[in-house]
């Protein structure tokens, strides 16, 4: 695709043409997609609709061509090797497949540690294999809730096996100093499992830059379909790990009590795949290429400088999260539960997210019982941010009559 001027990019989204006045705000939860996403997908369905792997046919060849080519396509964009990249449902059960295969190459007493910044899809699984005897640990955050390594440093044990840590809260906006607290962690013999769900919309990953092991993320968040997610692990660790999940297409000769599986990728993949949506994340890299990251970062900076210059004018609106890296402002209006404000922002068109965000811990953190959640993407403007300092001008002077 040709690089894409900024001016123009809301006319890529046919959802702002089919609703003119939709101020979303909710860009963390997902994105929303260009047509180019789409019209890749509906090419499939349309044109080569049929199965990969399997069919001795031209047309299964095209598809399955059109898969691997997507396979390929992620591997390069987070610098990967193709054997590196497993496609799955999303971030949340990519992660799911790496801590379920790690857990089975731990013992009992083993440490897991992870931070209260983290989705509930970093920590979830792993409170599930506690009950094998597996230790999930948190490290401390500092005064501003920001990941450390030095509070990392006091948490590892002997004991201490895998860091399960975010690249970027989905609450805070906070990107975590990966790189240094990595580099410490290989130092002790632990492995890195890292959740870039919120990241990689916003920022380039390059899993050979920051050494890690495994990492995750989700196809919707940047501009493509739901339904598809990676999980990247290095090679020789994905090979000595056993897949969660058995069935078709992932093994190489079936007997009756025995079976030889395919190599990775191949043999975490059993099932037919998200085919479409393969193709459909192919096609968001080749966008998110031609806005270019240094577009989305700029737009997103202008924004919430504006949105936080807007905010600070309202005396009742309490930020949680003021120095942000990510366009995310994570808020509170003084004495109104934060459903009831998003009720009232939604007759402004404004959408945005409010309760735990999936990340409670950072919500008993702070001592809330929740918070409303604005989340910037390269597609909003001002009038989004001004549709937004409305809606919650209105919920306090609502609020403000009883
Ligand atoms: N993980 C998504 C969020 O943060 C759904 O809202």
């Amino acid at each position: 695709m040709n690089k894409i001027n900024i001016e123009d990019i809301r006319k890529y989204f046919p959802i702002y043409n089919n609703n003119p006045d939709f101020h979303y705000l909710d860009n963390a939860a997902t994105s929303l997609k260009p047509s180019v996403v789409i019209d890749a997908m509906n090419d499939y369905y349309e044109n080569y609709g049929v199965n990969i792997h399997r069919g001795v046919y031209k047309m299964s060849y095209l598809a399955s061509t059109a898969y691997e080519d997507a396979r390929s396509k992620v591997a390069k964009f987070i610098n990967a090797d193709d054997r590196e990249v497993v496609f799955c449902r999303n971030a949340s059960e990519g992660l799911n497949q790496i801590d379920l295969m790690l857990a089975k190459t731990l013992k009992s007493g083993d440490h897991v540690l992870s931070t209260p910044l983290e989705h509930h899809s970093s920590i979830l699984p792993w409170q599930n294999v506690a009950s094998v005897g597996i230790i999930l640990d948190y490290i401390d955050l500092d005064e501003d809730y920001r990941i450390t390594l030095n509070n990392i440093k006091a948490k590892i044990t002997d004991n201490t096996k895998v860091l399960a840590i975010t690249y970027a809260s989905n609450t805070m906006g906070y990107i975590t100093d990966i790189k240094d607290i990595i580099s410490y962690a290989h130092q002790k013999g632990i492995l890195v499992v890292l959740d870039a769900a919120q990241y990689i919309p916003h920022a380039k990953v390059d899993v050979k830059d920051i050494d890690c092991d495994f990492l995750a993320f989700s196809a919707h968040k940047m501009f493509g379909p739901t339904g598809i997610g990676v999980f990247y692990g290095k090679y020789n660790l994905l090979k000595k790990l056993a897949p969660v999940y058995y069935g078709g297409d992932m093994n190489n000769d079936v007997d009756f009590y025995k079976t030889e599986i395919k190599k990775p990728p191949y043999c975490f993949e059993t099932g037919t795949p998200a085919i479409a949506e393969a193709i459909g994340l192919a096609k968001a890299i080749e966008f998110i290429e031609a806005v270019g990251y240094d577009q989305i970062q700029k737009v997103e900076k202008n924004l919430l400088d504006y949105a936080h210059s807007k905010l600070k004018e309202i005396k009742d609106v309490i930020i949680y999260n003021p120095n942000t890296d990510l366009g995310i402002i994570n808020f509170n209006i003084k004495d109104v539960h934060p459903h009831d404000a998003a009720t009232i922002f939604d007759n402004y068109n404004v959408a945005l997210r409010a309760g735990h965000h999936c990340a409670q811990l950072v919500s008993r953190t702070l001592g809330v019982n929740g918070t409303l959640r604005a989340s910037i993407y390269v597609y909003n403007t001002k009038e989004d941010i001004d549709a937004l300092v409305d809606g919650i001008k209105e919920t306090i002077s609502f609020f403000k009559q009883f």
